[in-house]
């Protein structure tokens, strides 16, 4: 799977989002507490720009509690801008059908930081440490 880097690591910090080309794609990069997850920059309904989407979080109905809704992982659902479908962040799931819709997700994250490496590592030249990467089929 090639590898694509992107960006500095601290173009995205925890919270944040980035438009990105990776493989001759736009893909929206999303930084959740840490962790980066891809989501390609095109909406399955209409092709709407995802980037341009709002994160919220995910509302559910309590099975513990009939009549009241929980409220959870605040941020990591992305509401399209052009009609209001729902997906996953994580995974690009469709919160409506996630067995059949979905927005293309890749997995993405950020080389390793040489400051952070064990002393006897050694680094390649030419390595990509510190990079934000996304990964494409
Ligand atoms: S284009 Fe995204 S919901 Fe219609």
């Amino acid at each position: 799977m090639p590898r694509h880097l992107v960006a500095p690591a601290s173009a995205l910090p925890p919270g944040g989002r980035l438009l990105v080309e990776a493989g001759g794609k736009q893909v929206v990069l999303f930084n959740l507490g840490g962790e980066l997850f891809g989501l390609l920059n095109r909406c399955p309904h209409q092709g709407g720009a995802l980037c341009h989407g709002t994160a919220v979080g995910l509302v559910e109905a309590d099975p513990a509690a009939p009549g009241q809704i929980r409220y959870s992982r605040p941020g990591e659902i992305l509401r399209c801008p052009w009609h209001g479908w729902e997906f996953d962040i994580r995974t690009g799931l469709s919160r409506a059908e996630p067995e059949r819709l979905r927005a293309r997700a890749y997995p993405a994250g950020v080389t390793p930081d040489p400051a952070e490496r064990p002393a006897a590592t050694t680094v390649p030249v030419g390595s990509s440490e510190g990079r934000i990467f996304v990964d494409m089929p």
